[in-house]
């Protein structure tokens, strides 16, 4: 992901990089005491820039979500959303989604650009025109969706989105995805 405030961090990130590599290990020789202060400073910063964002996107309690009013799956992990449709799933999806997903991706799945519209993930199926295509699309879709909600995305070590696995059972996550099938945007 390249939003705003990432590329902010990987600047802060950067910058305490080469702090350490230039200043340190080169110029520690020849520092006075009022550069060594100054650069103490803005290491300082760099790292609180690099903290405050790991607060305001990163570590948060997921939400538990009871799902004991949908119809149980079992552990094994459906292929396709056994719920699509079903008013209850939908009305445990919005909540589900409003408390763990929505700072991400948005209030209403309406995203504000850092995080993916999750309201577009089915597009190209409702394009589709061959109906068995299209279904195969959309289970396509809910694999995809159920493998990357389980996995989160981490990548170089840097977590964009946190990992769900163990956290939500599959009821949770399929309501999830009922909820925001509510929410698509018209191909
Ligand atoms: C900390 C922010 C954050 C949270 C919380 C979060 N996500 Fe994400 N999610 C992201 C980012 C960022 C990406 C894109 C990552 C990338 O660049 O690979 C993403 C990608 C996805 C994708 C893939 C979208 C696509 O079009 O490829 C799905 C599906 C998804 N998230 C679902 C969820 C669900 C469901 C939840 C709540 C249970 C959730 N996310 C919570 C940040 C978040």
């Amino acid at each position: 992901m390249h939003g705003d405030k990432d590329w902010f961090v990987q600047l802060a990130r950067q910058l305490q990089r080469l702090y350490i590599n230039l200043f340190v290990s080169t110029w520690r020789p020849f520092m006075k005491f009022k550069t060594s202060i100054l650069c103490g400073c803005f290491m300082f910063c760099a790292a609180a820039l690099s903290s405050m964002h790991a607060e305001a996107h990163g570590d948060v309690t997921p939400q538990a979500v009871d799902t004991h009013s949908l119809p149980p799956l079992g552990e094994e992990l459906r292929t396709e959303n056994p719920y699509r449709g079903l008013p209850e799933a939908i009305k445990v999806g919005v909540s589900a989604y409003t408390q763990n997903c929505a700072r991400c991706h948005g209030i209403e799945a309406v995203s504000g650009g850092m995080s993916p519209d999750l309201r577009e993930m089915d597009s190209e199926c409702l394009e589709q025109k061959d109906e068995a295509k299209k279904a195969a699309c959309f289970k396509e879709v809910d694999n995809y969706f159920m493998a990357t909600t389980l996995k989160g995305r981490v990548r170089n070590g840097a977590v964009y989105m946190p990992p769900y696995k163990g956290v939500f059972n599959q009821e949770a996550i399929w309501a999830m995805k009922a909820y925001l099938e509510t929410r698509r945007t018209a191909p």
